[in-house]
């Protein structure tokens, strides 16, 4: 995984991991850890910082396992194609990035040489990936496992993907270490809250998350690559390879929906399809434009790289999901402009000296606003799209 996808929290209960517990105490997790360690030995915890937990912090996600095995069954779902997902086990095990994450002197080096604020915002912007990334790992581990024995091609195919996930979290932590600093994953494994998403919902929101990862690295290393000098870090050389990883997620995850064509072919279907792709836009958009200085830190336009993003993600998003958001209308870019302010208003109302109860009846109005933005953008006429054919499943007309 690799986007972050945490507007929406539709149903919160415990995860039904076996070895994380989460707890509602979500304390900071980030320690400095001396120059001198290493990355095997855990840093020593000199000093804490925390990530201030909002609406829009990356989650971690969980759902009904014994539904999963149900619809992963062959014997009580007939549409599975196990020839397609064979062949994706095969891709999956050819391991294309097996030897591409290997770093050099270039990221320490690199890193000494980012100062002030764009270095904070560097260390927060591989916070946030490795908080992501290490979100997928745990859900397709842990997915990987309960499904061994009700599908085991379908169970590898998981546990090869947390294999991907867990090296692009490794890979960005190590990054951190560059910083001097780490994240303690086994902490953020327990003490993270877990977000419950039932299985439909786990596949609109994981295959947007891992198209939109795609998009948004395929875009910073193009732009990199016309645009050396604001080459700054080396990470974003590792992007080619790395989104392909995320590409070939999301493909697993078109496959898995069109084995599952009861969530794609009725009103219901196109209603949350668009309802994700509101929640995974707007998340970014939000997100994104609360740290301009990154994007133009690398020479990029927060507004205009994120826009592009949302236009690739949603054509590709059209090709499966039954219905997407008329996101090519300028007025789906205004509406997002109206939501970047009112956030903007949001955050400065958390800034004031005012007591809790005055700010949050600032906040009454603007929240409103907010909602009353999202609803609009929602309702707007949508594309209808999809290929999975569902005249089999319309009722026929008898004369
Ligand atoms: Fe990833
Ligand atoms: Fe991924």
């Amino acid at each position: 995984m690799a986007a972050e996808l945490s507007l929406i929290k539709p149903i919160s209960k415990f995860p039904k991991f076996s070895s994380p517990r989460p707890s509602a105490n979500f304390r900071s997790y980030i320690s400095m850890s001396s120059a001198a360690s290493t990355e095997t030995k855990r840093p020593k915890k000199l000093a804490k910082t925390g990530i201030k937990e909002t609406l829009l912090t990356p989650r971690f996600y969980t759902t009904d396992f014994d539904e999963m095995e149900m619809l992963f069954n062959s014997e009580i779902n007939k549409n599975l194609n196990q020839a397609e997902f064979e062949a994706l086990l095969q891709e999956f095990k050819t391991d294309y990035n097996q030897t591409h994450f290997v770093r050099n002197k270039e990221f320490k080096e690199a890193a000494d040489k980012l100062n002030g604020p764009l270095r904070q915002i560097f260390v927060e912007f591989l916070e946030r990936s490795c908080t992501a990334e290490f979100s997928g790992f745990l859900l397709y581990k842990e997915l990987g496992r309960r499904l061994k024995k009700t599908n085991p091609v379908v169970a590898e195919i998981f546990s090869l993907m947390s294999r991907d996930e867990a090296r692009h979290a490794g890979f960005l932590n190590k990054g951190l270490s560059d910083f001097n600093l780490a994240l303690d994953l086994g902490f953020l494994t327990k003490a993270r809250k877990y977000t419950f998403f039932k299985p439909k919902f786990i596949f609109y929101a994981t295959y947007l998350s891992e198209k939109i990862g795609y998009w948004r690295y395929i875009t910073i290393y193009r732009h990199l690559k016309e645009n050396p000098e604001f080459q700054v870090y080396p990470i974003f050389k590792y992007f080619e390879n790395w989104c392909q990883d995320e590409n070939r997620h999301g493909d697993f995850f078109s496959a898995l929906m069109k084995a599952q064509p009861q969530f794609l072919n009725d009103w219901k279907a196109k209603l949350w399809a668009r309802f994700f792709c509101l929640s995974v836009y707007v998340t970014m958009y939000l997100n994104d434009c609360q740290r301009t200085a990154f994007y133009e830190g690398i020479g990029l336009d927060t507004k205009e790289f994120d826009m592009h993003v949302i236009i690739e993600t949603n054509r590709t998003t059209a090709r499966i999901f039954p219905a997407v958001l008329d996101v090519e209308n300028p007025e789906f870019k205004r509406r997002l402009d109206r939501m970047v302010e009112i956030n903007t208003e949001l955050l400065a109302v958390g800034d004031t000296d005012d007591i809790a109860l005055v700010k949050n009846l600032k906040r009454i109005p603007l929240i409103a606003a907010l909602v009353s933005e999202l609803l609009a953008t929602y309702l707007m006429p949508p594309v209808e799209a999809g290929s999975v054919d569902i005249a089999e499943f319309e009722p026929q007309l008898v004369y």
